[in-house]
């Protein structure tokens, strides 16, 4: 059983902590090769597919006056920076294939769905989108093949843990079998099909404000799991057992016994998490806060999962002078035997 414990953590533990930050390495590569400006939709090169990689960037100044169209963009590049035009808060969008070779088995397209008069519900709204992917087993070794996502792109970062006050955020996702959102996730659909992946915020600290906003550099990597999918997606330090839970979102003390108790949120609201934690091979410590059940829905502020964190008093954790330098939601796609589709209607941060 032991010697079982200690081949999944090297199998499957460590390569995926190994693959997040690599893929963040790609992540900033690309941003320091510059953006060519270029999102409106209409551009036929980057609708529909194609390969290879750039950026996109939105002008802020080709509004229509009246045009309250939507434009739903498709993007199937292996990377690309998408930087739609916003009044609120500005989001940067990737299919970020990083671990799939083009021309090889495999596929994932990206939509998202912009609206013309840039103006969102509320001014830290993001556009909704959506992925649709399949991909083979890969190597054990380097499972995933990518980590389509969305990126949270402002000024307040990087930010000292000392001086965050809160972190607020609003999720909503689905993932289904097939090429269309789906309403509700069945996990137990996913699984028959063999669907690997993750449903994940992605966050990067460090002492150095620099460092924060390097993936590779950063001394911690700190996520909240809203879903594992599968057998062989599952945060660093599992096997190890939880070091702590939470309950978030201003629970009452009988709810929040229900929850620690039952393992369930019994309100709709509130968010139960374990914490777990360990050493990825570039040595970053990567800090994962996991949901037990599937948790389709957030709205609230995470900052009492970085308390914890700080007030837990471990040598390898983060302090409150470390520095919040990136934030990523999205899915880290491994394998599934058929085209699954991963939906985000609604998407906002408020840091
Ligand atoms: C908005 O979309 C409708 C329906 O596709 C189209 O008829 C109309 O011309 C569009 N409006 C603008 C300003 O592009
Ligand atoms: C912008 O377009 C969206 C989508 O059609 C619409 O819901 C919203 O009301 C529009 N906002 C303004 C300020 O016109
Ligand atoms: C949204 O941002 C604009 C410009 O920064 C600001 O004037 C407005 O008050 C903000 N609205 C809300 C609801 O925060
Ligand atoms: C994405 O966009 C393409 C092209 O418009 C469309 O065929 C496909 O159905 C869309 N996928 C989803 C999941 O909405
Ligand atoms: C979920 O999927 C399983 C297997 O496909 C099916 O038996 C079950 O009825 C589904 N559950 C719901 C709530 O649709
Ligand atoms: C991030 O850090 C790595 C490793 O130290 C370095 O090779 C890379 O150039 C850095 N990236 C940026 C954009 O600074
Ligand atoms: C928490 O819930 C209590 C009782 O439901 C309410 O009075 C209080 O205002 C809430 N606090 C916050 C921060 O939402
Ligand atoms: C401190 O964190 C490490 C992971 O980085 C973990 O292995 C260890 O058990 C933690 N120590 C305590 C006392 O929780
Ligand atoms: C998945 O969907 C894409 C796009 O619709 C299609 O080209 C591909 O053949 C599908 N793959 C599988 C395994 O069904």
């Amino acid at each position: 059983m032991a010697f079982r414990w200690l081949v999944n953590a090297i199998l499957l533990g460590l390569p995926m902590g190994t693959t997040v930050g690599v893929l963040r390495g790609i992540d900033i590569h690309r941003a320091s090769i510059g953006q060519s400006p270029l999102f409106d939709g209409s551009d036929s090169d980057l609708i529909g597919g194609g390969s290879g990689s750039g950026s996109s960037t939105a002008a802020d100044d080709d509004i229509t006056p009246g045009d309250n169209n939507i434009t739903t963009s498709q993007y199937c590049q292996k990377s690309l920076e998408i930087n739609p035009a916003t009044k609120g808060t500005h989001y940067i969008f990737n299919p970020n294939q990083w671990g799939w070779t083009e021309g090889t088995e495999g596929s994932l397209c990206m939509n998202i769905s912009t609206f013309n008069n840039h103006t969102y519900a509320t001014n830290t709204t993001a556009p909704d989108f959506s992925v649709t992917w399949q991909y083979p087993a890969g190597d054990d070794t380097a499972p995933v093949h990518a980590y389509p996502n969305i990126k949270l792109s402002s000024d307040n970062l990087p930010v000292k843990l000392s001086k965050m006050k809160s972190l607020t955020m609003d999720i909503e996702w689905s993932y289904g079998i097939g090429t269309t959102p789906v309403a509700a996730t069945n996990i137990t659909s996913l699984t028959t099909n063999l669907v690997n992946a993750n449903v994940a915020v992605d966050m990067f600290l460090d002492s150095s404000k620099s460092a924060s906003q390097n993936s590779t550099k950063a001394s911690f990597e700190f996520m909240v799991w809203f879903a594992m999918i599968g057998d062989s997606a599952e945060p660093i330090g599992l096997q190890q057992g939880s070091l702590q839970t939470q309950v978030l979102n201003n629970v009452t003390l009988s709810v929040f016994f229900l929850c620690i108790i039952f393992r369930v949120c019994p309100q709709l609201t509130c968010f139960l998490s374990d914490l777990y934690a360990g050493q990825n091979d570039l040595e970053q410590y990567v800090l994962t806060w996991l949901a037990p059940v599937t948790t389709e829905k957030f709205s609230g502020d995470i900052m009492p999962l970085f308390t914890a964190v700080l007030e837990a008093n471990n040598a390898t954790f983060p302090t409150s002078d470390d520095y919040l330098g990136s934030l990523q939601m999205g899915s880290e796609a491994f394998y599934s035997n058929v085209n699954v589709t991963f939906s985000v209607p609604a998407f906002s941060v408020d840091l």
